[in-house]
């Protein structure tokens, strides 16, 4: 199992770097969120991301793995049950305690741990210890993403992989445009760093991030993280009221929803 070191005394204390950020706050939408994604994730994780995120991990029997970023809970739990020991971690402390209420048998047989914390400081969590680190459908999520990139290429081990899936950058700077029987993207501000509201369940003050997609790649070759897998997904289901729209279909399917990759943390000058 992973290294943390133990809390000295059992009151129950603030998790260090807890979400004072409103603007990353998922507490207010933890039980909404948790009711969207259940114990099996909502259709777009079961469906085009999950099973790709597993097949890069492959073999996870007696794997140390994190789940950062881990929301309610659920992804570390499949992980688990794919025989790897698990340390989610997530910003929300209410996430966190959903979390451990969820999958408490888990808990119980110590092959899931939960820990509240702000993924951009990992200070409690030592260094070189896991073998994969997974961040799923997050890091759009996440302010601080530098800072969160520079902690996973501490606590991860040598040759360990980083696997994490996002929206498809583009989604967040474009818009479906029809003009007579075609559709078209018009896409906007796709190179700036932006900061855009989440509206998730109407919420107010949630904000997600878009980055281009270079921005990504650059902060996995600062930390030595090589790309090994890069798959972009697209989506072959539309709303039931959209599917006789065959121009719509293949307009859908021409772009890719999701990005999941694969990256292996080399040595200093490897
Ligand atoms: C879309 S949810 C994904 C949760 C989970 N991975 C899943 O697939 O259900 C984004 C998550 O990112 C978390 N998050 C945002 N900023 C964070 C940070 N700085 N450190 C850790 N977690 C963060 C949120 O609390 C939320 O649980």
């Amino acid at each position: 199992m992973f290294n943390l070191p133990k809390r000295k005394d059992k009151t129950k204390s603030t998790p260090q770097n807890s979400n004072s950020d409103k603007t990353t706050n998922w507490d207010r939408v933890a039980d909404d969120y948790n009711n969207l994604i259940g114990e099996t994730g909502d259709f777009n994780h079961k469906t085009y991301i999950n099973p790709v995120i597993l097949e890069i991990l492959g073999n996870l029997q007696n794997k140390n793995i994190m789940d950062l970023a881990c929301g309610q809970g659920y992804f570390s739990k499949i992980l688990a049950d794919k025989g790897a020991h698990v340390l989610g971690v997530d910003i929300s402390e209410k996430l966190i305690e959903m979390a451990k209420e969820n999958f408490a048998e888990k808990v119980e047989q110590n092959k899931i741990k939960f820990i509240a914390r702000n993924a951009a400081d990992l200070t409690n969590v030592k260094s070189n210890q896991f073998d994969a680190v997974v961040v799923n459908m997050a890091f759009h999520d996440i302010k601080e993403l530098s800072e969160v990139m520079a902690e996973i290429a501490r606590v991860i081990q040598i040759g360990g992989k980083l696997v994490f899936s996002i929206p498809h950058p583009w989604t967040h700077m474009a818009k479906t445009v029809k003009e007579k029987d075609n559709y078209y993207l018009r896409l906007e501000n796709y190179r700036k760093v932006m900061e855009i509201p989440n509206k998730l369940y109407g919420e107010e003050g949630i904000m997600s991030y878009h980055r281009p997609l270079q921005f990504y790649v650059e902060r996995l070759t600062e930390h030595k993280f090589e790309i090994t897998d890069f798959r972009e997904i697209s989506r072959e289901h539309v709303r039931a009221d959209e599917l006789d729209d065959k121009e719509y279909l293949e307009f859908k399917k021409e772009f890719p929803s999701f990005l999941v990759v694969g990256a292996v943390k080399r040595l200093e000058g490897e």
